[in-house]
Protein backbone atom coordinates (compact mmCIF):
# COMPACT_ATOMS: atom_id res chain seq x y z
CA UNK A 1 0.00 0.00 0.00
CA UNK A 2 1.69 3.55 -0.81
CA UNK A 3 -1.17 5.48 0.44
CA UNK A 4 -1.18 5.58 4.13
CA UNK A 5 -4.77 3.86 4.36
CA UNK A 6 -4.00 0.47 3.81
CA UNK A 7 -2.22 -2.43 5.62
CA UNK A 8 1.22 -2.13 6.87
CA UNK A 9 3.17 -1.67 10.27
CA UNK A 10 3.00 1.90 9.59
CA UNK A 11 -0.68 2.51 8.40
CA UNK A 12 -2.33 5.22 9.73
CA UNK A 13 0.88 6.87 10.91
CA UNK A 14 2.19 10.01 9.39
CA UNK A 15 5.94 10.03 9.15
CA UNK A 16 7.66 13.56 8.56
CA UNK A 17 10.97 13.00 7.00
CA UNK A 18 14.00 15.47 5.96
CA UNK A 19 16.43 14.67 3.19
CA UNK A 20 19.31 16.25 1.30
CA UNK A 21 21.81 19.08 1.55
CA UNK A 22 20.76 22.67 2.30
CA UNK A 23 21.81 25.55 0.21
CA UNK A 24 22.74 28.83 2.03
CA UNK A 25 23.39 31.53 -0.35
CA UNK A 26 26.54 34.18 -0.47
CA UNK A 27 25.84 36.09 -2.60
CA UNK A 28 22.86 35.68 -6.35
CA UNK A 29 24.89 33.01 -7.93
CA UNK A 30 26.86 31.14 -5.17
CA UNK A 31 26.28 29.32 -2.21
CA UNK A 32 27.91 26.66 0.88
CA UNK A 33 26.49 23.26 0.80
CA UNK A 34 27.58 19.48 1.30
CA UNK A 35 28.04 16.26 -0.38
CA UNK A 36 24.71 14.83 1.02
CA UNK A 37 22.78 13.09 -2.24
CA UNK A 38 19.42 13.05 -0.46
CA UNK A 39 19.10 9.17 -0.97
CA UNK A 40 19.28 7.81 2.58
CA UNK A 41 16.47 10.20 3.31
CA UNK A 42 14.70 8.81 -0.39
CA UNK A 43 15.30 5.39 0.63
CA UNK A 44 13.58 6.07 3.73
CA UNK A 45 10.44 7.87 2.55
CA UNK A 46 9.89 5.13 0.20
CA UNK A 47 10.39 2.45 2.84
CA UNK A 48 7.97 4.36 5.30
CA UNK A 49 5.22 4.38 2.51
CA UNK A 50 5.65 0.71 1.63
CA UNK A 51 4.77 0.46 5.25
CA UNK A 52 1.97 2.13 4.73
CA UNK A 53 2.36 5.27 6.38
CA UNK A 54 0.87 8.69 4.94
CA UNK A 55 4.30 10.42 4.08
CA UNK A 56 5.84 14.09 3.80
CA UNK A 57 9.04 14.60 2.19
CA UNK A 58 11.06 17.32 2.69
CA UNK A 59 13.47 17.68 0.78
CA UNK A 60 16.60 20.39 -0.34
CA UNK A 61 18.33 20.41 -4.06
CA UNK A 62 18.65 17.09 -4.92
CA UNK A 63 18.42 15.12 -8.35
CA UNK A 64 16.10 11.69 -7.13
CA UNK A 65 12.62 10.57 -8.25
CA UNK A 66 9.56 11.35 -6.04
CA UNK A 67 9.03 7.42 -4.19
CA UNK A 68 5.35 6.20 -5.30
CA UNK A 69 2.95 8.15 -2.95
CA UNK A 70 4.91 10.60 -1.12
CA UNK A 71 4.00 13.67 -0.86
CA UNK A 72 7.09 16.09 -1.42
CA UNK A 73 7.94 19.96 -0.34
CA UNK A 74 11.17 21.41 -2.37
CA UNK A 75 13.10 23.57 0.08
CA UNK A 76 16.35 25.04 -0.31
CA UNK A 77 17.65 26.52 3.10
CA UNK A 78 18.10 25.70 6.62
CA UNK A 79 15.46 28.28 7.21
CA UNK A 80 13.07 26.74 4.68
CA UNK A 81 13.76 23.39 6.05
CA UNK A 82 12.65 24.46 9.55
CA UNK A 83 9.28 26.31 8.48
CA UNK A 84 8.48 23.29 6.50
CA UNK A 85 8.85 20.75 9.31
CA UNK A 86 7.72 23.24 11.68
CA UNK A 87 4.16 23.62 9.57
CA UNK A 88 3.95 19.54 9.89
CA UNK A 89 5.58 18.78 13.06
CA UNK A 90 2.49 18.15 15.70
CA UNK A 91 0.17 16.39 12.68
CA UNK A 92 3.35 13.80 12.35
CA UNK A 93 3.91 10.84 14.44
CA UNK A 94 7.58 10.14 13.63
CA UNK A 95 9.72 12.86 12.24
CA UNK A 96 12.77 11.08 10.95
CA UNK A 97 15.92 14.03 9.91
CA UNK A 98 17.75 12.55 7.63
CA UNK A 99 18.75 16.02 5.66
CA UNK A 100 22.21 17.30 5.75
CA UNK A 101 21.27 20.85 7.13
CA UNK A 102 23.96 22.86 6.66
CA UNK A 103 25.00 24.20 10.10
CA UNK A 104 25.98 27.80 9.27
CA UNK A 105 24.39 30.33 6.72
CA UNK A 106 25.88 33.67 5.56
CA UNK A 107 24.04 36.59 7.85
CA UNK A 108 24.08 39.04 4.98
CA UNK A 109 23.64 37.57 1.59
CA UNK A 110 25.26 40.05 -0.83
CA UNK A 111 22.47 41.70 -3.18
CA UNK A 112 24.69 41.63 -6.19
CA UNK A 113 28.13 39.25 -7.60
CA UNK A 114 30.80 39.79 -5.46
CA UNK A 115 33.42 41.13 -7.54
CA UNK A 116 36.96 41.28 -7.33
CA UNK A 117 37.67 44.60 -8.21
CA UNK A 118 35.34 46.79 -6.78
CA UNK A 119 34.30 44.68 -3.85
CA UNK A 120 37.88 43.65 -3.13
CA UNK A 121 39.80 40.62 -1.77
CA UNK A 122 37.64 38.79 0.17
CA UNK A 123 39.79 36.43 2.59
CA UNK A 124 36.59 34.99 5.08
CA UNK A 125 32.72 34.90 4.82
CA UNK A 126 31.16 35.36 7.98
CA UNK A 127 28.90 32.94 9.17
CA UNK A 128 25.99 32.49 11.77
CA UNK A 129 24.60 29.08 13.17
CA UNK A 130 21.38 27.60 11.39
CA UNK A 131 18.63 26.57 13.39
CA UNK A 132 18.88 22.70 14.41
CA UNK A 133 15.75 21.20 13.57
CA UNK A 134 16.05 17.78 14.93
CA UNK A 135 16.54 18.93 18.30
CA UNK A 136 13.58 22.14 17.92
CA UNK A 137 10.90 18.72 16.90
CA UNK A 138 12.18 16.43 20.00
CA UNK A 139 11.85 19.54 22.06
CA UNK A 140 7.98 19.88 21.83
CA UNK A 141 5.91 19.58 24.14
CA UNK A 142 2.82 18.79 22.71
CA UNK A 143 1.93 16.48 20.52
CA UNK A 144 5.91 15.52 20.05
CA UNK A 145 6.57 12.98 17.28
CA UNK A 146 8.77 9.72 17.79
CA UNK A 147 11.86 11.69 16.97
CA UNK A 148 14.73 9.80 14.85
CA UNK A 149 18.20 11.48 13.77
CA UNK A 150 21.17 10.53 11.63
CA UNK A 151 24.75 11.09 12.94
CA UNK A 152 27.33 11.28 10.15
CA UNK A 153 30.57 11.03 11.36
CA UNK A 154 34.11 10.65 9.92
CA UNK A 155 35.51 8.81 13.68
CA UNK A 156 34.52 7.94 16.95
CA UNK A 157 30.79 7.01 15.44
CA UNK A 158 29.51 5.65 18.97
CA UNK A 159 30.67 8.23 21.24
CA UNK A 160 29.44 11.00 19.00
CA UNK A 161 26.12 9.58 17.87
CA UNK A 162 25.24 8.81 21.90
CA UNK A 163 26.03 12.37 22.46
CA UNK A 164 23.75 13.65 19.95
CA UNK A 165 20.62 11.22 21.23
CA UNK A 166 21.55 12.63 24.63
CA UNK A 167 21.92 16.26 23.67
CA UNK A 168 19.19 16.71 20.83
CA UNK A 169 16.53 14.49 23.29
CA UNK A 170 15.94 11.48 20.45
CA UNK A 171 14.24 8.68 20.61
CA UNK A 172 16.26 6.75 18.22
CA UNK A 173 19.79 7.60 16.38
CA UNK A 174 20.81 5.89 12.66
CA UNK A 175 24.82 6.33 12.98
CA UNK A 176 27.06 5.94 9.72
CA UNK A 177 30.87 6.46 8.72
CA UNK A 178 30.99 9.18 6.29
CA UNK A 179 33.80 10.07 4.41
CA UNK A 180 35.40 10.17 0.48
CA UNK A 181 34.51 6.93 -0.18
CA UNK A 182 31.54 5.61 2.22
CA UNK A 183 28.17 7.55 3.26
CA UNK A 184 27.24 10.40 0.99
CA UNK A 185 26.56 10.31 -2.55
CA UNK A 186 27.03 6.52 -2.56
CA UNK A 187 24.34 3.70 -3.11
CA UNK A 188 25.51 1.67 -0.42
CA UNK A 189 25.50 2.45 3.73
CA UNK A 190 26.28 0.66 7.18
CA UNK A 191 23.85 1.88 10.07
CA UNK A 192 24.09 1.53 14.05
CA UNK A 193 21.41 2.13 15.79
CA UNK A 194 21.19 3.64 19.44
CA UNK A 195 18.55 4.21 21.85
CA UNK A 196 18.58 4.39 25.52
CA UNK A 197 18.41 0.54 25.32
CA UNK A 198 21.89 0.54 23.88
CA UNK A 199 23.31 -0.17 20.24
CA UNK A 200 22.03 -2.49 17.38
CA UNK A 201 23.90 -3.24 13.98
CA UNK A 202 22.02 -2.75 11.06
CA UNK A 203 24.75 -3.77 9.10
CA UNK A 204 26.12 -3.33 5.79
CA UNK A 205 23.73 -2.91 2.75
CA UNK A 206 21.94 -0.90 0.13
CA UNK A 207 20.37 2.13 1.40
CA UNK A 208 17.32 0.84 -0.05
CA UNK A 209 17.62 -2.21 2.43
CA UNK A 210 18.49 -0.48 5.40
CA UNK A 211 15.77 2.05 5.39
CA UNK A 212 13.39 -0.85 4.86
CA UNK A 213 15.63 -2.24 8.16
CA UNK A 214 15.02 1.49 9.80
CA UNK A 215 11.50 1.33 9.27
CA UNK A 216 10.94 -1.64 10.62
CA UNK A 217 13.09 -0.63 13.58
CA UNK A 218 10.90 2.21 14.55
CA UNK A 219 7.49 0.63 13.69
CA UNK A 220 8.55 -1.75 16.67
CA UNK A 221 9.39 0.62 18.51
CA UNK A 222 5.68 2.76 18.50
CA UNK A 223 4.33 -0.71 19.04
CA UNK A 224 5.94 -0.66 22.30
CA UNK A 225 5.14 2.59 23.43
CA UNK A 226 1.32 1.72 22.18
CA UNK A 227 1.08 -1.21 24.35
N1 LIG B 1 20.10 18.32 12.10
C1 LIG B 1 19.03 19.21 11.97
N2 LIG B 1 19.27 20.56 11.90
C2 LIG B 1 20.53 21.04 11.95
C3 LIG B 1 21.62 20.14 12.09
C4 LIG B 1 21.37 18.79 12.16
O1 LIG B 1 17.87 18.76 11.92
N3 LIG B 1 20.72 22.35 11.88
C5 LIG B 1 19.83 16.87 12.21
C6 LIG B 1 20.32 16.05 11.05
O2 LIG B 1 19.31 15.93 10.08
C7 LIG B 1 20.65 14.72 11.71
C8 LIG B 1 21.08 15.10 13.11
O3 LIG B 1 20.54 16.41 13.35
O4 LIG B 1 19.52 13.90 11.86
C9 LIG B 1 22.56 15.13 13.33
O5 LIG B 1 23.17 15.95 12.37
P1 LIG B 1 24.74 16.16 12.41
O6 LIG B 1 25.15 17.12 11.37
O7 LIG B 1 25.39 14.79 12.44
O8 LIG B 1 24.91 16.76 13.88
P2 LIG B 1 25.14 18.23 14.40
O9 LIG B 1 24.28 18.35 15.60
O10 LIG B 1 24.99 19.25 13.33
O11 LIG B 1 26.65 18.17 14.89
P3 LIG B 1 28.04 18.25 14.03
O12 LIG B 1 27.69 18.51 12.58
O13 LIG B 1 28.79 19.36 14.66
O14 LIG B 1 28.68 16.89 14.23
CA1 LIG C 1 25.99 19.19 11.26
Amino acid sequence: QLDGSGEGPLSGKTVLITAGPTREAVDPVRYLSNRSSGRMGFAVAEAAARAGAQVKLVTGPVHLPTPAGVERVDVETAEEMRQAVTDRAASADVFIAAAAVADYRVPRIAEHKLKKDTDGELHEIPLERNPDILAEVAAMTDKRPFSVGFAAETRDLEKHARKKLERKKLDLIAANLVGRDRGFDREENELLLLDQQGSQALGAGSKRALAGKLIAEIAARLDGEAS
